[in-house]
């Protein structure tokens, strides 16, 4: 009975969506995901190392929540909705005010650094509600450089999600680094939720470069050696991947979790649709940590 009062409590806070449209976004594989949660008695704080859209933290909205990333406009978007969603609100109304293809390639070009962070946060949003598919890809100089896309409608500026989101973030703990970096004191009581960059397959097209810096099969090991080095120190883990032999030979001593996702975002329209990933544990299900 306690998992489904698990996942009622989840399905209470999803009242907040993700601001931002990412690849590898969470959301269809939400209540999947919830239903392997640890009891939340376990929990007493909350890690999303590679935290994108952070579709899991708004459904979960722990009060002890850190939240990170080596994304640094994607941690300056979280900063600025959790501290002044006033001044992004009004930066996101002007953007949809002068809305149409020169003011888009023109907000394109602007360099982030020249920015303010409320100026940085909006052309992002904006950026990320108005290009093509909603895809999230910058060059190997860390350039955002999709197309404008064709969007019947558009909301801009949802007002009441991003205040919504504002107030869920308001208790996070929000950084800028690796995931080795933030999570270098945690112990017993912390549950951290990864979704890597996936290990690409041969079956999907798994897009690999939100950041100008590759995530390889050198940066799998090092994550899965993190992994059981956080296993070991006492940690509740759970990790979003592929499904390759690579990855289930990392963690061939975890239990494994094959599970069903739609996957909205590929610039190939054949290779959306659903595909098998995997969900990887380190706790059994009513919490107790497996041998690994
Ligand atoms: C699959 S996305 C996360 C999807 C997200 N959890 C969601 O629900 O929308 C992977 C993220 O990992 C970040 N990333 C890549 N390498 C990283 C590293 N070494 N440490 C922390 N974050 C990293 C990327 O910037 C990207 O935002």
């Amino acid at each position: 009975m306690k998992r489904v009062a698990d996942i009622a409590a989840i399905e209470r806070r999803i009242d907040v969506r993700p601001i931002i449209k990412w690849a590898g976004g969470k959301a269809q594989l939400l209540a999947v995901l919830a239903s392997l949660l640890p009891p939340r008695e376990q929990i007493r704080r909350y890690f999303e190392p590679f935290v994108g859209g952070a579709a899991l933290f708004f459904a979960l909205q722990h009060p002890c929540s850190t939240l990170s990333d080596t994304n640094a406009e994607l941690i300056n978007l979280y900063t600025v909705v959790r501290d002044a969603p006033d001044a992004l609100i009004a930066a996101l109304r002007a953007h949809a005010a002068a809305h149409d293809a020169p003011h888009y390639y023109a907000v394109r070009a602007l360099a982030p650094g020249s920015l303010t962070a409320v100026e940085r946060a909006a052309r992002l949003i904006y950026l990320n509600k108005t290009c093509y598919n909603g895809l999230y890809r910058v060059n190997s100089r860390g350039q955002f450089n999709v197309p404008i896309g064709r969007h019947k409608s558009l909301t801009i500026c949802d007002e009441p999600n991003l205040r919504a989101a504002s107030a869920a973030l308001r208790p996070a703990r929000l950084a800028l680094g690796d995931y080795e970096a933030v999570l270098a004191d945690a112990g017993p009581g912390d549950f951290v939720y990864f979704d890597p960059p996936y290990h690409p397959s041969s079956t999907t097209a798994v897009f690999t470069s939100y950041t100008d810096r590759p995530f390889d099969a050198r940066e799998q090991e090092r994550l899965a050696r993190a992994f059981r080095r956080l296993h070991a120190a006492g940690c509740h883990l759970m990790q979003s991947n592929s499904d390759t032999p690579l990855i289930r030979e990392l963690y061939a001593s975890f239990r494994i979790e094959r599970v069903t996702a739609n996957r909205a975002i590929n610039s190939r329209a054949d290779r959306r649709g659903p595909v098998t990933e995997l969900v990887i544990l380190n706790y059994a299900a009513d919490g107790t940590l497996i041998a690994g």
